[in-house]
């Protein structure tokens, strides 16, 4: 596991390199109040819709943090303590016996051996007595495995816990009161036009080039979109997505500026996730563009 990146614990530093070496724009009050729920031993939720930036950002903030790459948990009903604490390896266990040596330790326990972070993603989709097993594990700082007849306890401060949820997902549990108390919540929207565009210029900096005209055209669909009664509307993901195609497209045409032809290549590509969102996304495209 790489730990090159040196521990950041200032947010106006952290806040440049989450801008130069990430691309990601995220605003200091943020920062500020991940790094101060840390100090408590507090863990994050990072609540709000897809394509905000929540799983790239709790990422790239538990790495600076501890300095280290943080584990990746992508939560489902299945999981349980074996899958993410450990277990036994079979083959070992049958030549050196059920101990230490033939016990491998998943994601959570290796975090906190590590002394890194641990980003749960998509929360929601986990149950409530997984929820209750990650908080009891990040408030006492240890890790019980009876099966070897051991106890791990974090030596320093990296092993923190950032989890993300979208309460918009309907099909999703609750997260249960006892739940939502412990944790520090940290809100995700949808960021202002002004942010927004200059997510979309970070992460298309190479040509073929964005013209104003079709960054503004981006900008009026997606917040066009957000507004209206679509399934799935476009996150800051989707606006970097669409830019990202037309330029590809751009691109494929031997061309070294996106035209708005090129946009309207990429748009239903992009834009529709689902069939009965396509006649609202197009009508909304046909005024944007003209067409
Ligand atoms: N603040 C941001 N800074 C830079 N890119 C962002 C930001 N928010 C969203 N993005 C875009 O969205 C993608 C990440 O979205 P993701 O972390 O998967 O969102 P979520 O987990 O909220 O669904 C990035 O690859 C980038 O294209
Ligand atoms: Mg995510």
């Amino acid at each position: 596991m790489e730990s090159s990146v040196g521990r950041v614990r200032s947010p106006e530093a952290a806040v440049k390199l989450l801008e130069n070496r990430y691309k990601l724009v995220v605003d200091k009050r943020v920062v500020t109040l991940v790094y101060a729920a840390f100090l408590n031993g507090r863990p994050v939720l990072f609540e709000g819709p897809p394509g905000t930036g929540k799983t790239e950002i709790g990422e790239a903030l538990l790495e600076l943090w501890a300095g280290r790459k943080p584990f990746i948990l992508p939560c489902s009903e299945g999981y349980d303590e074996y899958k993410v604490i450990g277990d036994f390896h079979p083959q070992m266990a049958m030549k050196h016996g059920f101990n230490e040596e033939s016990f491998v330790p998943r994601p959570l326990l290796a975090a906190l051996i590590l002394d890194t972070g641990v980003l749960v993603d998509e929360i929601r989709r986990s149950s409530e007595e997984f929820q209750n097993m990650l908080l009891d594990i990040i408030d006492k700082r240890r890790i019980v495995v009876p099966e070897i007849r051991r106890v791990f306890k974090a030596r320093g401060t990296g092993f923190q816990l950032i989890m993300t949820s979208n309460p918009e997902d309907i099909a999703q549990n609750e997260l249960s009161d006892a739940f939502l108390r412990r944790v520090v919540r940290v809100r995700f929207d949808y960021p202002p036009r002004h942010v927004e565009e200059r997510i979309v210029r970070l992460r298309t900096e190479e040509k073929p080039l964005l013209g104003a005209e079709v960054m503004e055209v981006i900008m009026r669909v997606v917040s066009r979109l957000r507004t209206s009664n679509i399934s799935h509307k476009p996150g800051t993901s989707e606006s970097v997505a669409w830019a990202r195609m037309a330029q590809s497209i751009a691109a494929l045409k031997g061309r070294d500026r996106v035209s708005l032809e090129d946009l309207a290549e990429a748009a239903e590509a992009v834009l529709v996730k689902r069939v009965d969102d396509e006649d609202v996304v197009r009508e909304v495209l046909g005024e944007a563009l003209n067409v």
